[in-house]
């Protein structure tokens, strides 16, 4: 069974609840009500986060320091925008990719490669990766 199969499988029978988190205003910034999460969520904390991943890769000279040769599945843990993810995915064409954040990534579908897939979670309130077999790369950011 292919990941995102395994995944959709795992999540239909899960009794874990899906996250329905929204954003509240305060000031002139957007948060993530009723989370243990400091940070903004809006178009301004979408461009630090970016600014920051730009940097982080030049800085880095690639998207990781781990000695990856050909990983099959990466989790993404607290993916943000979810760029990390794609680069990933784009880099590793072969592998499956696996984004979670308590809000899913505002991406235009057509930016999205197919090995990538992004889950509404928050991980505080538990996941279950039902295949005790299943070995993933993780994380967590
Ligand atoms: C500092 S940002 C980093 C985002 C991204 N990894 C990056 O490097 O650009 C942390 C991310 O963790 C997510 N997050 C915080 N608490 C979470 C939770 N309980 N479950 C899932 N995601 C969470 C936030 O929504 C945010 O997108």
């Amino acid at each position: 069974m292919g990941l995102f199969q395994w995944l959709w499988k795992s999540i239909t029978g899960s009794t874990v609840e899906h996250t329905d988190q929204r954003l509240v205003k305060v000031g002139d910034r957007a948060y993530v009500e009723n989370a243990p999460y400091v940070l903004p969520k809006d178009e301004q904390e979408i461009d630090r986060l970016d600014l920051q991943h730009y940097v982080f890769r030049y800085m880095l000279r690639d998207n990781y320091l781990a000695p990856l040769k050909n990983p099959g599945r990466i989790l993404d843990i607290g993916c943000g925008t979810g760029l990390w993810a794609i680069e990933l995915a784009k880099g590793f064409p072969t592998a499956d990719i696996v984004g979670l954040d308590i809000l899913k990534p505002t991406l235009d579908a057509t930016q999205r490669p197919r090995n990538v897939l992004f889950l509404q979670r928050d991980v505080l309130k538990g996941y279950h990766l039902r295949n005790k077999h299943s070995t993933m790369p993780i994380c967590v950011s």
